[in-house]
């Protein structure tokens, strides 16, 4: 479609110029607007929200989040104006689904008093505001100069979250980053937990995947020359093999999993090469989830490489750098 629309990105701080590079894989027009703040963009787009969205979903893994902006309030934030322009950007809305409100402050104490107002104003309007997760999203983002405002499908952000920033309640999450990765990958990738079965935990120690497997009532196999926590490694359902995967692969077969999962610290080809002879193990409707650790340069190379390398034996369902992603991507697997 043609006309110029605006949108804020989201993208983690050192992989905001790879987030742009995804929009120009899209959209070889697109020009960055403004830098908010760090992994936070203005990016103006021929693309709309759908195209856009759908697109960056397929290829576009650098990019985390990002909601089309309808409105712009120049200047340091006014309750009234946000709230006015909130309004406006409302009246794309559907009245008769509920609405989430997401709001980021860029400095501190505003936050509260925004989502007060917001939801104030669009209860007034008719709509029916949420503070959880709803199928349409009121976005808002305030800024010491700006604030920018935008209504839209949650589909086309990306994330259900605001900046698709994710914390989880999970005891396994309050222990462990890890744990929290494996958590956010299942609900990115909108995986369906596996309700009975095993799971292969390759690069488990010291042991917060491997955690959230056993809490979910899976048996696990966990692979790693390393100790696992102490509590975990009594556990009547696991079995650690206290050695490399290079290793554990030549064993005999030791049967099927329902998900294998890999968070070996490993180059992400060397590490895809390792997984991909175990898609012959995965049931023919399990999981992987694997994350490709990245280094510093030429990290689009290093991903395209690894998602080569996995590829004979499984089938991509999703590659995204996530809110728990530091020097890596996380990426959601099927068997081919
Ligand atoms: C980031 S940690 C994994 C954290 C884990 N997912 C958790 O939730 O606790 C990476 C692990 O990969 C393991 N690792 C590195 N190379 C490996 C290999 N070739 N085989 C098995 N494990 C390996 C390391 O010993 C380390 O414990």
């Amino acid at each position: 479609m043609e006309g110029r629309h605006a949108y804020l990105v989201t993208a983690r701080p050192d992989s905001w110029e790879l987030a742009l590079e995804d929009i120009r894989a899209v959209d070889p027009g697109a020009r960055l607007g403004a830098a908010v703040a760090p992994g936070l963009l203005v990016v103006v787009s021929s693309r709309d929200p759908q195209t856009l969205a759908d697109a960056l979903r397929r290829d576009g893994p650098f990019v985390r989040h990002l909601f089309p902006i309808h409105q712009r309030v120049a200047g340091s934030y006014q309750a009234m104006a946000v709230m006015a322009a909130a309004c406006e950007a409302a009246a794309s809305l559907d009245a008769s689904r509920p609405v989430a409100v997401q709001v980021r402050a860029l400095m501190p104490g505003v936050a509260g008093e925004v989502r007060a107002a917001v939801t104030r104003a669009l209860t007034d309007r008719g709509l029916a505001p949420v503070a959880g997760e709803a199928p349409q999203v009121l976005s808002v983002v305030v800024s010491a100069d700006a604030s920018w405002v935008g209504a839209s499908p949650t589909a086309h952000n990306l994330s259900s979250t605001a900046g698709g920033i994710v914390g989880f309640s999970d005891p396994a999450a309050q222990v462990s980053r890890a744990a929290g990765k494996l958590l956010e990958a299942f609900r990115v990738f909108d995986l369906a937990w596996p309700t009975a079965g095993r799971a292969l935990d390759l690069g488990a120690a010291p042991g917060g995947w491997s955690r959230v497997l056993l809490d979910r009532g899976l048996a696990v196999v966990a692979v790693d020359p390393a100790a696992l926590d102490d509590g975990l490694a009594r556990h009547p359902r696991l079995m650690h093999w206290r050695e490399t995967v290079q290793t554990y692969t030549v064993r005999p077969r030791d049967g099927q999993f329902a998900l294998i999962v890999n968070d070996m610290r490993l180059g992400a080809a060397e590490s895809a090469r390792l997984m991909r002879p175990l898609a012959d193990r995965l049931d023919d409707a399990g999981f992987g989830v694997m994350t490709l650790k990245l280094h510093e340069t030429r990290r689009r190379r290093q991903m395209r490489a690894a998602l080569d390398a996995l590829v004979p034996g499984f089938r991509v369902i999703g590659c995204r750098q996530l809110y728990h992603n530091r020097s890596e991507v996380t990426v959601a697997l099927a068997k081919r």
